[in-house]
């Protein structure tokens, strides 16, 4: 892509986009957090996968995707072949939004303006890291990447190009998966976000 045509300034590396997330007053999420988290992966993965925001132990931990959904996530891609080495995992937002209740910090979801404003991170992973694809899990991902909502179940399983030319794809969020009451659905639900794993992977080839 065109430099700076995301409008992410001049961050020429990943080691740069994770400092800036450290500093970031771009919104008001960094206040509660404990630190920003920055995506994880090779520099050059040809697969990007995008969720929505750390969770409790991302935060604590400062890696995106190593709670509940990231054991989730982990175990899906192993079971698509996509090795999560060779994948660059991020997020659409980088610090964990959440409000307390008792002990615990209940996930709160992020709001148009906090995607938004984080999008300058995101875009600038894009930029550094060229995926040939990228993979958005739930609608949080959805907006950050298409810049618009789309149906996940509709659109999930099919191929789109992006305007900066990247390969897109749509599936169910892990944590989304993990509140499905009903066994069979879940398991539904679970085995397309492994297809779409599958699909992105060789597609990302
Ligand atoms: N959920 C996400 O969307 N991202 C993480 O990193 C962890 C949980």
């Amino acid at each position: 892509h065109a430099r700076g045509s995301y409008g992410d300034g001049n961050l020429t590396n990943l080691e740069e986009v994770a400092a800036g997330i450290q500093v970031c007053r771009r919104c008001d999420l960094w206040h509660d957090a404990t630190q920003g988290v920055p995506g994880l992966g090779p520099a050059r993965a040809a697969l990007m996968i995008v969720g929505e925001q750390p969770g409790d132990q991302e935060d604590l931990q400062g890696v995106p995707f190593v709670g509940p959904a990231g054991q989730l996530l982990d175990r899906a891609m192993a079971e698509a072949g996509a090795p999560r080495d060779r994948v660059f995992v991020t997020n659409a937002v980088k610090h964990f939004k959440h409000e307390p209740r008792g002990k615990r910090r209940l996930h709160k979801t992020p709001d148009r303006g906090e995607v938004q404003a984080c999008r300058w991170w995101l875009d600038a992973e894009r930029r550094l890291v060229r995926p040939k694809v990228i993979l958005a899990l739930g609608a949080t991902a959805v907006q950050a990447v298409f810049g618009k909502a789309l149906p996940i179940g509709k659109t999930r399983g099919q191929r789109q190009t992006l305007e900066g030319g990247e390969l897109a794809l749509v599936s169910w969020h892990p944590s989304f998966m993990l509140r499905i009451p009903d066994r069979d659905a879940k398991d539904r639900a679970y085995a397309e976000l492994v297809a779409d794993l599958k699909q992105a992977w060789k597609l990302a080839d």
